[in-house]
């Protein structure tokens, strides 16, 4: 979400006569858009933003925003913890950008701003195959470690017409893949259902359609049907349980049991063949025993994901979680994460071995980043994929014999056409 408020507030600079700098020091202006999601995160910005002081000094009329929920949850007092930010935008307020810098040093924009549902904004983005397109903005639901609620406001959709008639000129462009943002897509609601909202992109013709992220809660069986009966929308769901324990699901706000949660899993299998599933866990949330931490592996074990994204647990002030007690030391919590990652390291790459020996097709990105003279690509349930790469071009499908399964992608020999 964060690298697509990053590619508008691009788009509406360069609007503006902007350009971008290769490096901060050939830098006018350095925005740096934060995520607070947990504390290393902030953490890396803050040494980050230590380093542009030098620069600053050097060359005082570079200026220096900080967009983003560290500035959303720091608000003005960011200005004093650091002299040298003259201004600071929260990412309800990214569409107004160019006014932020254009005004006084020393402005903040931190207001409440349903607006940015309705503001039209073209993003200048990092692909040209692949696009993000939000579709709703902010968040309703408190779970009570997660602190988007209060950086990025109540829920609001954006219009469907704006959505279709932006895949609509991306699909003209030639782009292949979109991926439809929100924190919570299940939860849309314009003059459309988010399911709706699917059928009436899939007839655009565009390739590829994914989206992210579904709550477990909302996922309705309308979804699920159209997921599989849509023949641009890909088969993978990212659907983040973040714990198998039924008490620790409870005091996370979550709003389901992991037993309501493995109907819906049940249900997405059943009706979806091939579907590849992902999820988030968290590990050592506040109170959470070792019985806890088991019945999160077996969670792990019984649904089988096809990857997880793992976190330790990060207090967040001003959420419910992080006035709970019984808090879990960070050696604790390191060794669950790693018990974690270990089991479903095990459980990726027996997923991924499953898939030796069958034909895959691939969308081709470009390069791939560990070896450059391959290429990589990505099948429609999200796994990575590299094939030596004489003749295909960036943007093209290509089918894949695959030839062996590593723990985080896959290899193979295209075949010919
Ligand atoms: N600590 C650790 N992980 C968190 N997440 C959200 N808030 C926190 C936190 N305070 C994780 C959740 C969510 C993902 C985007 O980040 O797993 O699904
Ligand atoms: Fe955070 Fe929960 Fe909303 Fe996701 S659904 S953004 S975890 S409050």
């Amino acid at each position: 979400m964060n690298v697509h408020d990053s590619e508008k507030m691009l788009g509406i600079l360069h609007g503006q006569g902007y350009a971008r700098a290769e490096s901060p020091e050939g830098a006018d202006l350095i925005i740096f858009n934060t995520c607070a999601i947990r504390e290393k995160a902030e953490q890396k910005f803050y040494s980050q933003l230590g380093r542009t002081k030098m620069l600053k000094r050097r060359r005082n009329e570079v200026k220096i925003a900080v967009a983003g929920c560290v500035a959303q949850e720091t608000k003005e007092r960011l200005f004093g913890r650091a002299p040298y930010v003259d201004f600071i935008v929260g990412p309800q307020n990214i569409h107004l950008i160019a006014e932020t810098i254009g005004g006084e040093r020393r402005t903040a924009l931190l207001d409440d701003n349903r607006e940015l549902a309705s503001t039209e904004v073209a993003a200048r983005r990092g692909s040209e195959i692949k696009a993000w397109v939000s579709i709703m903005f902010g968040c309703n639901n408190f779970c009570s470690y997660c602190i988007v609620p209060l950086t990025r406001g109540r829920e609001v959709s954006r219009p469907s017409s704006a959505i279709i008639a932006e895949i609509r000129s991306l699909s003209e462009k030639g782009y292949k893949e979109v991926t439809l943002l929100g924190q919570n897509v299940n939860s849309y609601c314009s003059d459309i259902t988010f399911p709706q909202l699917l059928r009436r992109i899939d007839a655009l013709g565009i390739e590829r359609i994914r989206f992210v992220t579904s709550h477990p809660r909302d996922l309705s069986d309308e979804l699920i049907r159209a997921v599989a009966e849509l023949p641009h929308v890909c088969e993978h769901i990212h659907l983040p349980i973040q714990s198998g324990s039924r008490e620790i699901l409870s005091r996370m706000n979550r709003g389901y049991t992991y037993e309501e949660y493995m109907v819906k899993i049940e249900k997405i299998r059943s009706e979806v063949p091939h579907v590849s599933i992902t999820a988030d866990v968290i590990a050592g949330f506040p109170g959470e025993t070792s019985r806890d931490h088991e019945e999160t592996l077996r969670a792990l074990r019984a649904i089988g994901y096809d990857g997880i994204f793992a976190f330790k647990y990060s207090p967040r002030k001003g959420t419910k979680a992080a006035e709970m007690d019984d808090r879990i030391s960070d050696e604790e919590k390191s060794l669950r994460l790693g018990e974690i990652l270990k089991l479903q390291e095990e459980i990726t790459l027996r997923k991924n071995r499953a898939l030796e020996g069958t034909v895959q097709e691939i969308l081709v990105e470009g390069p791939s980043d560990t070896d450059g003279t391959l290429l990589m690509g990505r099948t429609r349930t999200n796994k990575i994929v590299t094939v030596a790469g004489d003749g295909y071009v960036q943007g093209s499908f290509v089918q894949v014999f695959i030839e062996q399964a590593r723990h985080h992608s896959l290899s193979g020999k295209p075949l010919p056409c």
